[in-house]
């Protein structure tokens, strides 16, 4: 294979550890990007003391406990994420989806709301979903509001819970609503402790049959700039779960370039005025 050229690893040795990877987290990675998995899997060897990459493949693979596994997926994932990130489908929410959601339930006199952030990263997206709900539900205090944000990557969750931001990341935040929920110290931007009793974090891995079987009753899934990365059998595998995870009538929110159209034929394509979205 020409690429091995370039390789301080050859094929041989990538293609099984990339498809571990592909196996456990669904994300996958074809030739052209051997050259960055390279990188990170000899920095991984190095950080494990493996003398080859068929060793790191034996401690990956059968070690006990999954640390390794799970250190080598945290560093070939992109944790690229802001606040009021892709702001038309935000206003789609806030303005369309969520007021026929409310008022559904408002006739049923059921006042519970369950959002699912799914592949978080930081908390930037739930937290959004937190500040467009304060924003948007006139009698939000009446309501029993519970935001989820899960993701893979227990370090980027940490960060998620602390709730503080660099300037970077609360750049598209209005400024009123910046000084309204944030407090800034020495140049971060720390979201308020309120935010915190409605948005919880946990490790998910999107993959796993087992834990994504809890996630139900849903009105909302965000699962955004995440399934670019898996392989289609995975993106299908992962859309169906969400499917099943939602009430009837609720909204599943994909990222840019991501559509649910090839995934699954139980959605309903709904056309808001801004963006689109599938609905159960
Ligand atoms: C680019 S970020 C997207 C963050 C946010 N949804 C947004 O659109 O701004 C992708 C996130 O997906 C997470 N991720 C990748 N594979 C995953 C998996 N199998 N299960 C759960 N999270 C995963 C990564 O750790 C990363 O934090």
């Amino acid at each position: 294979m020409g690429l091995e050229f370039n390789l301080t690893l050859k094929a041989e040795d990538i293609v099984p550890i990339r498809d571990l990877v592909l196996e456990v987290s669904g994300v996958y990675f074809d030739e052209n990007k051997f050259y960055f998995i390279e990188k990170r899997i000899t920095k991984r060897m190095k950080a494990t003391n493996s003398s080859s990459a068929k060793e790191y493949y034996r401690l990956i693979k059968f070690a006990e406990d999954k640390k390794e596994l799970d250190e080598l997926i945290v560093s070939l994932t992109t944790n690229e994420t802001y606040f009021y990130r892709n702001i038309p489908q935000l206003e789609s929410f806030a303005e369309e989806a969520l007021p026929l959601i409310l008022a559904e339930k408002r006739k049923k006199k059921d006042f519970r709301l369950k959002i699912w952030s799914a592949a978080c990263s930081s908390g930037d997206e739930p937290y959004t979903v937190y500040i467009l709900l304060k924003e948007n539900v006139p009698d939000f205090s009446k309501w029993k509001i519970e935001i989820v944000g899960t993701d893979i990557d227990h370090y980027i969750l940490e960060k998620a819970r602390k709730g503080c931001y660099d300037r970077r990341a609360v750049k598209d935040i209005p400024a009123k609503i910046l000084s309204q929920y944030f407090v800034e110290e020495s140049g971060l931007f720390k979201i308020h402790d309120e935010a915190k009793k409605y948005v919880e974090f946990r490790k998910v891995n999107l993959m796993d049959r087992r834990e994504m079987r809890r996630f139900s009753e849903m009105d909302f899934v965000f699962c955004r700039n995440v399934l670019i990365y898996f392989d289609a059998d995975s993106r299908k595998e992962v859309v169906n779960r969400i499917y099943d995870s939602l009430n009837k009538g609720g909204f599943i929110f994909l990222g840019h370039s991501e559509s649910v159209g090839k995934l699954s034929a139980a959605f309903k394509l709904v056309k808001f005025n801004k963006s689109l979205s599938y609905q159960k």
